[in-house]
């Protein structure tokens, strides 16, 4: 069952003299559209029922932009944690004429029985709510960083957070996503690309970076194995740099350490320029032909497919943002021999023709104890060409950590 989302009505009688919905209002907003998604789905009397009532422990609001009497807020509602007495519940407030983020909030709940005493969570709620985001495979939208983005989380386990390139989407790890069991299993669509909102403004490598980092604090996952592919893996580097306290390990995988040179930098200008006048579509023609080993379109027809749909679908301001981000981005060279002690992994297709196996083993050679492992029969792209020996290296190499 999908989670309703739940439009409420801002009145005058909650609204300060300056005519903005008032704080304290926004907590009876929030509960409101919490009980009024339980009464569509398992009932408003689910807590009574099973004798465990469910008392706020913590809250946190951030309040974004002011609303006002007549603006009609949109509630969405996600459980982000779900233990066996207490759960989390996260909720965002946007304005339903102009999309604008207003409130985001997390509650933390205690279910006690009428003694005080604390007592299991109902698991009619956890059902409904599609309890243990960790361990079904549900796609969940969740605003951290200003930004809404989508996340696919699946199973128990040490994480793994995956980042895909550009211009993809979280679905480029479905192989991994459902394969890697032992793990629990964190693929977010980045900020203008798959699900994920697409701002006008605000890309680059550290913002990618800070959003990955709200998203695992909002997830509750302090430390992570992260994999980046080929953009994913600069996003990577820059987590490495900015967050290395949270890594238990590094995969770069089809991906390269410098930055752009004065060339590629060009490269980029023309590539924004065409996503501007045509769309998606253009970029996802002229990127192609390169993404794959050569002879895939006679071998893989359904993945080439799939993946040039990934492209046609990225909204053309995430394009745009991404190929701005990737121009920018720093130098990481000098970053790699900062890394030892970092358990990494470097992965390649063996026919990479955008980021080739010469350009995986610069980083394997500047990253001190770092493993190199070429993926035969795949290009760019090993997680959807070569899932199977994508899925089996990575295991191993999760497998290796302590
Ligand atoms: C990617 O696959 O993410 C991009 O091709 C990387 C790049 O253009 O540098």
């Amino acid at each position: 069952m999908t989670i309703p989302d739940i439009d409420l009505t801002v009145y005058p009688d909650e609204c300060d003299a300056f005519g903005h919905l008032n704080q304290a209002s926004f907590l009876s907003l929030f509960e409101r559209a919490r009980w009024e998604m339980l009464a569509r789905g398992p009932g408003m009397d689910v807590f009574t029922r099973a004798g465990a009532w469910p008392a706020v422990r913590k809250t946190t609001v951030d309040y974004h932009a002011a609303a006002f009497p007549g603006d009609v807020l949109r509630f969405t509602q996600a459980l982000v944690h779900h233990g066996r007495t207490s759960f989390t519940m996260r909720q965002t407030a946007r304005r339903l004429k102009d999309d604008t983020l207003i409130s985001t909030a997390e509650f933390v709940f205690v279910c006690i029985d009428r003694e005080g005493r604390p007592v299991a969570v109902p698991p009619e709620v956890g059902r409904f709510m599609n309890a243990r985001p960790s361990s079904r495979g549900e796609t969940l939208r969740l605003t951290v960083n200003g930004v809404n983005l989508a996340v696919e989380v699946r199973g128990e386990g040490p994480a793994i957070l995956m980042v895909h390139g550009y211009p993809l989407d979280r679905t480029l790890w479905q192989h991994q996503l459902g394969a890697l069991t032992g793990f629990r299993r964190i693929a977010p669509d980045l900020r203008g690309l798959g699900l994920s909102d697409a701002p006008d403004l605000g890309y680059s490598m550290p913002t990618y970076a800070d959003d990955l980092a709200a998203l695992l604090d909002v997830l509750h996952a302090d430390q992570v194995v992260i994999c980046g592919l080929s953009m994913g893996g600069y996003v990577a580097l820059e987590f490495a740099r900015r967050y290395r306290s949270r890594l238990r390990g590094l995969v770069l995988m089809d991906t390269k350490a410098d930055a752009d040179s004065p060339e590629a930098r060009k490269g980029r200008e023309g590539a924004m320029q065409l996503a501007r006048d045509k769309g998606a579509t253009a970029i996802a023609a002229q990127m192609l032909p390169k993404l794959f080993a050569p002879g895939a379109a006679e071998t893989m027809p359904q993945v080439v497919d799939r993946v040039r749909t990934m492209m046609e679908s990225a909204p053309a301001k995430g394009i745009v943002g991404a190929l701005g981000a990737m121009r920018d981005r720093a130098d990481s060279i000098p970053t790699l021999a900062e890394l030892a002690g970092l358990p990494t992994l470097v992965v390649v297709g063996e026919q990479d023709q955008i980021t080739p196996p010469s350009m995986a083993r610069v980083i394997a050679d500047g990253i001190p104890g770092a493993t190199y492992s070429v993926i035969p029969g795949a290009g760019h792209l090993p997680p959807v060409e070569q899932p199977l020996a994508t899925t089996r290296v990575l295991a191993e190499f999760l497998q290796s950590l302590p």
